[in-house]
């Protein structure tokens, strides 16, 4: 038998380079450590020596990368005394603070937009036994009222205004580091509430720096502190992408209606607007928009030629680097890691509606299967 290896979540394996202390009770579901796909039948199409991967958020445990940052939030809240938590969402971070939540024992308060929720999401908030409200408004008006709500009653904010929540996502930059033994040249990632591509830079900066950290000494009953070496000399240029419809970086101004069918990232207020100009500007990376139909068409082309099913939301970093290759923004020969930041089965409806296959129904009868084979080979 191989050694016994049982993988116990993003805190424990990057504790040292976390905020938590060693007493703390951990809340996880044992997530991260996804997958880094190389996609390298898209790479065919594309040409230009490009190496192209995907870190597929779409593995966590609520099926988004969300729950990076929820085991942070919710174990730092938990260690605080809190007994319950609240966010607003475009659905993925309400379905993970519902199932942290669950797991704590503590009750999760979350406020969707009426109508624009993907049904999955919604599933598993309903399940998770979350408190779910549903406002006539959007992301954004929720957001402004989940701030008022926690300034005065005692419950803890899970969206990613919440610092704990970068930490945890952090993480993933890590993965992608510890995974290629480098950084990428370019990562290219989805912006909504700009959390992501914040918590991405720090986590790229953070293995490209010499760090303080602590341990528990050796030699003493003490805490040790220490510097821990730079794993990295370099970091990537960061490629932020919006839909048309919901982008407040590239107009440069916050948006008042936004919409996309990325309703993930159907977002006009974000609320880390100068660490996500840091990100992009430090890095000498860039921001750009696509349209819902380019969003969609990526989606697709994930699904069609590599298998790999996301969300439309996050198919957008791909589309996004593919069209900054062509047009010479990316040159030619770079490593690009792109994060696929949740899994297409969340939204079920949008992706019936644009697949190409359809279905075919016959009588339950050998021929008549046998005429669909042979019509469709
Ligand atoms: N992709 C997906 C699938 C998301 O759910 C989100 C954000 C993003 C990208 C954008 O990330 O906000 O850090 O820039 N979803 C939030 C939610 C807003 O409520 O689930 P960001």
């Amino acid at each position: 038998m191989n050694k016994p290896y049982h993988y116990q979540g993003l805190i424990e394996r990057y504790r040292d380079r976390l905020p938590v202390a060693d007493s703390t009770r951990i809340i996880s579901l044992c997530e991260g450590d996804t997958a880094l796909i190389r996609l390298s039948n898209i790479e065919k199409i594309i040409g230009h020596g490009i190496e192209l991967y995907a870190k597929f958020e779409g593995q966590n445990p609520t099926g988004s990368f969300k729950d990076r940052g929820m085991t942070m939030a919710v174990t730092q809240a938990v260690s605080e005394g809190s007994e319950a938590i609240i966010c607003a969402s475009t659905g993925n971070t309400s379905a993970s603070a519902a199932a942290y939540a669950a797991r704590a024992g503590i009750r999760a308060f979350v406020l969707i937009p009426e109508g624009k929720i993907a049904l999955g999401k919604l599933a598993q908030a309903m399940i998770e036994g979350a408190c779910v409200i549903q406002i006539k408004g959007n992301f954004d008006d929720g957001m402004r009222i989940v701030k008022e709500v926690a300034s005065a009653a005692p419950v803890t904010i899970v969206n990613s205004i919440n610092p704990y929540r970068l930490q945890g996502q952090k993480t993933a930059a890590f993965e992608i580091i510890d995974a290629l033994g480098r950084a990428p040249d370019v990562h290219g990632i989805p912006v909504g509430n700009a959390g992501n591509i914040s918590a991405y830079w720090v986590g790229f900066s953070e293995y490209a720096a010499v760090t303080p950290a602590t341990a528990a000494c050796a030699y003493c009953d003490d805490v040790c502190h220490y510097e821990k070496a730079a794993v990295v000399d370099t970091r990537p240029r960061m490629f932020g992408y919006q839909a048309a419809g919901a982008a407040p970086f590239v107009l440069g101004k916050m948006v008042d209606d936004p919409e996309t069918v990325a309703t993930a990232i159907r977002i006009g207020r974000p609320q880390s607007w100068d660490l996500a100009w840091a990100a992009i500007n430090e890095s000498g990376g860039a921001i750009a928009s696509l349209t819902d139909e380019e969003i969609l068409q990526t989606q697709r082309l994930l699904a069609e030629k590599e298998g790999v099913f996301c969300e439309p939301a996050s198919a957008i970093s791909i589309g996004g680097v593919l069209r900054d290759i062509e047009n010479g923004n990316i040159p030619e020969g770079s490593l690009i890691t792109c994060t696929l930041t949740g899994h297409g089965l969340k939204d079920p409806d949008t992706a019936i509606q644009q697949s190409r296959g359809g279905v075919i129904e016959v009588p339950a009868e050998l021929d008549a299967v046998k005429r669909a084979i042979v019509d469709n080979l």
